[in-house]
């Protein structure tokens, strides 16, 4: 078996070594323009040229959840893309979204200027029925974001395309443009953004859509930079009907130097952070699938496998 490992922005070697450990009598290498063909692909944001000449291929497993890279490629009919499917990362997502809403809600951010100033004072507790929060998304790490929300006993509204059932979470469902998508927006006041990103969700936070939320809202953005409108947020923040909004993901990432977010004084920037891509749980749900397939399993059997038609 030949596994080629081809990835943008990652240091390649461990991935290489832990891949063949994981498959001591496989040949896995690093790809490099040239390269013989490999039965099976494990990729971040290959070029084109990767898949021009990997003409073999069985099957692409994608290193992080988010596909929207691979999707802008022509990839070879008929090869199934796998993505990852949690593999750490619901349970940091949930750790950052609660600490961004906690954050705000609690203002601790106030709390925190007024201690470097010396000064103690309290601020009038403020009720979580008044911050209702939408998360956008309710696949693996939206279901489980919701869920950790909703202990903390938060109103928590979720949105999907097709319909869920989530314990404590009211869920919405339908399209962009439908009724559930309006009526969740009014109930909530705190937006968490846990899209993929695809042609229906690309500035999916906009002036009019950021405007259907309660007064004193609040955007976290964990999904993909191009699901916001970037001066729309900026005008909402503003003109005061949103608070603020913390986001981890950006259009160009780097965020260029000049950016406004970078010293807007209610936004609050981390770098691609939320949910990092753990080495050895990855490789090991990676190789688990190739064993799968490998073996002869039928692809529906796999968890992660991504539906061309929708895009994620
Ligand atoms: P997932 O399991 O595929 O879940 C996607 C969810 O979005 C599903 O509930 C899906 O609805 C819903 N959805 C998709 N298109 C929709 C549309 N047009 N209208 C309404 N709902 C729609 O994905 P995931 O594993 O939770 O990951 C979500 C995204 O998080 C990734 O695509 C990636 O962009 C981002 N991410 C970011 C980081 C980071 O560090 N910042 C890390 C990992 C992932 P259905 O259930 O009805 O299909
Ligand atoms: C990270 O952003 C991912 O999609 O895994």
């Amino acid at each position: 078996m030949r596994i080629s490992f081809c990835c943008s922005d990652t240091k390649p070697q461990p991935w290489v070594d832990g891949l063949k450990a994981a498959f001591p009598d496989a040949d896995v290498t690093l790809w490099a323009a040239g390269a013989a063909p490999a039965d099976y692909a494990v990729v971040w944001a290959p070029p084109q040229q990767f898949f021009d000449e990997q003409k073999q291929l069985k099957g692409i497993f994608n290193i992080g959840a988010g596909v929207d890279a691979l999707m802008k490629l022509r990839l070879p009919a008929g090869v199934p893309v796998v993505r990852l499917d949690d593999a750490g990362m619901s349970a940091q997502m949930a750790e950052y979204v609660c600490h961004a809403v906690i954050r705000h809600f609690r203002e601790l951010d106030a709390y925190e200027a007024d201690m470097a100033g010396g000064k103690w004072s309290y601020r009038k507790p403020r009720l979580r029925t008044d911050f209702p929060i939408g998360v956008m998304g309710l696949g693996v790490l939206g279901e489980r974001v919701s869920r950790a929300l909703a202990q903390f006993d938060f109103p928590v509204n979720g949105w999907s395309r097709s319909a869920k059932t989530i314990e404590g979470v009211r869920c919405y469902s339908g399209d962009a443009g439908g009724q559930g998508f309006q009526d969740f927006l009014a109930a909530s006041r705190i937006l968490v953004c846990l899209l993929p990103l695809t042609p229906d969700t690309m500035g999916i936070m906009n002036l009019d859509t950021l405007s259907r939320l309660q007064p004193g809202g609040y955007v976290i953005n964990v999904a993909r930079g191009s699901h916001l409108v970037d001066g729309d947020l900026i005008t909402l923040i503003d003109n005061g009907h949103l608070a603020g909004a913390t986001l981890d993901v950006f259009r160009t990432e780097p965020l260029p130097s000049d950016h406004p977010f970078w010293k807007h004084p209610r936004i609050t920037i981390t770098p691609h952070t939320s949910a990092r891509t753990l080495r050895e749980e990855s490789i090991a749900q990676i190789a688990g699938k190739i064993r799968s397939l490998a073996g002869g399993a039928p692809i529906s059997t796999l968890a992660g496998v991504v539906d061309p038609k929708k895009g994620y």
